[in-house]
């Protein structure tokens, strides 16, 4: 069997045999015989705009792995910072190259006096803190002048240590903000997770120690939140860098994308639903409304996982141990009820759609104290490793500019009528 396919061209009997590669074909190659003919695909459901190499994803199979190491085991062995580490990389890291990229990290939590005085201070009073994180993200660029040099190996490791390490502060500080409390500083002398969780519940304590369950379940949610190959928000990421835009740029167009309720809302929709389904009598209506067309169950279905979402398996355990401290979310139950339901009714199994890692994620947030507006911030924090790694892979790739065709459907050619004669 040849690996490649045969197109021909009806209209002229021409034909044109193209290689497989890696599971797709040139669309370089296709031009040769079909020039000003586009392929259709709103949505990008079947074009692959990259080469890649960060994470792999099958969806049939409900896999998921960085640079090779199945989800499961880093979720289980490795640490945030660690698969941060790897992602951006490629290799995990050794003790003495872990302990630079740490001591590098933690020296850069704190972010410039200016962000948070004349930047963060200036939002009203009831700003949403992914609204201000998207925007204060966006504002470091004019931080940092040597964020334009995207081609100086150095300056680029700058940078991406800078975002790594600054997401979490800029996030604790938008939540403290929109409730009214004081920005906490970094204290450095604690772990990445548990550093964040300082900055965002410390109030007159000299030092706030973080559950170490608590921390560690953070940590999990981080690694399994921290990259999923070409997603929405780390495709807006790959589109911005294109133009070679600085970096801290393209993470706050990655953010914005992150912010929709189809893509890093989805955990905040969980939450929603279960409240206005309230109690678990209600369930049973509540699903076959969905059905009915109203609506849709937040926290199922993916573009690409047809069955379980391997994710969502490793945060159903990690909810078991957090509640544990917390105690039991109490729109679990509504929660387990509802999965139990739809995974029985032939509409979600014949459109195949499973829980995915939001399903879950939102009541462990929720549980540990989280406000729902935080849920999409508290995405960001680890996505970024995943849009750095894939900003540097654009790069070093020497992608040309994204710049998609149309299928143009509107009027033709028509004169101007001035405003007096329409
Ligand atoms: N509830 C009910 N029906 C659904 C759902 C759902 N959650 N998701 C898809 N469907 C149905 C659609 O109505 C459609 O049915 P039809 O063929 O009868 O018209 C069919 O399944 C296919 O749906 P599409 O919208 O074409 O699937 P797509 O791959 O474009 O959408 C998406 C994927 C956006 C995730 C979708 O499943 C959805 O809206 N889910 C709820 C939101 C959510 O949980 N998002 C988080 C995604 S994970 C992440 O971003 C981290």
């Amino acid at each position: 069997m040849t690996e490649s396919i045969t197109i021909v061209d009806n209209r002229t009997g021409n034909q044109l045999e193209i290689p497989i590669r890696h599971g797709g074909v040139a669309a370089s190659e296709w031009q040769k015989l079909l020039p000003g003919i586009w392929i259709f695909d709103p949505g990008l459901t079947a074009t692959a705009a990259c080469e890649s190499s960060v994470s792999f994803v099958d969806g049939e199979q409900g896999i998921l792995r960085y640079r090779g190491y199945p989800i499961e085991e880093l979720a289980e062995r490795s640490n945030y910072l660690e698969v941060a580490y790897l992602l951006l990389h490629g290799e995990l890291p050794t003790a003495a190259q872990f302990s630079e990229w740490r001591h590098d990290v933690t020296y850069h939590t704190y972010i410039h006096e200016n962000v948070r005085k004349r930047f963060l201070e200036g939002f009203h009073y009831d700003a949403h803190p992914m609204g201000m994180l998207v925007s204060a993200v966006a504002a470091l660029s004019t931080f940092y002048l040597d964020a334009k040099e995207i081609f100086d190996p150095e300056a680029r490791q700058r940078q991406v240590i800078r975002l790594i390490a600054k997401m979490p502060t800029l996030a604790a500080a938008a939540h403290r903000f929109s409730v009214g409390m004081p920005f906490v500083y970094p204290d450095n002398s604690l772990e990445f997770c548990s550093n964040f969780l300082s900055m965002m519940w410390k109030v007159a304590e000299p030092r706030f120690d973080a559950n170490p369950t608590l921390a560690r379940a953070l940590d999990i949610l981080f690694i399994l939140h921290a990259d999923h190959e070409q997603n929405c928000s780390t495709t807006a990421m790959r589109v911005v860098g294109s133009s070679h835009a600085d970096p801290y740029s393209c993470c706050a167009a990655a953010c914005a994308a992150l912010y929709g309720p189809r893509h890093g809302g989805a955990n905040e929709a969980v939450i929603r639903m279960l409240q206005e389904i309230e109690s678990m009598d209600n369930v049973p209506a509540f699903v076959e409304s969905v059905k009915a067309g109203h609506g849709r169950l937040q926290g199922f279905g993916h573009r690409i996982y047809k069955s379980y979402d391997p994710r969502a398996k490793i945060i159903k355990r990690t909810a078991d141990e957090v509640f544990a401290i917390t105690g039991k979310n109490p729109l679990l139950d509504i929660a387990l009820k509802l999965e139990e339901i739809a995974l029985a009714d032939e509409y979600f199994t014949s459109r195949r759609l499973y829980p995915n890692v939001d399903f879950y994620s939102g009541l462990i947030y929720q549980a540990m104290g989280f406000p729902l507006e935080m849920f999409p911030v508290l995405f960001a924090i680890p996505r970024t490793a995943g849009w750095l790694a894939h900003w540097q892979e654009l790069l070093d790739q020497d992608s040309k500019i994204v710049r998609p065709r149309q299928l143009f459907v509107g009027s033709e050619p028509r004169p101007y009528v001035p405003i007096g004669d329409r």
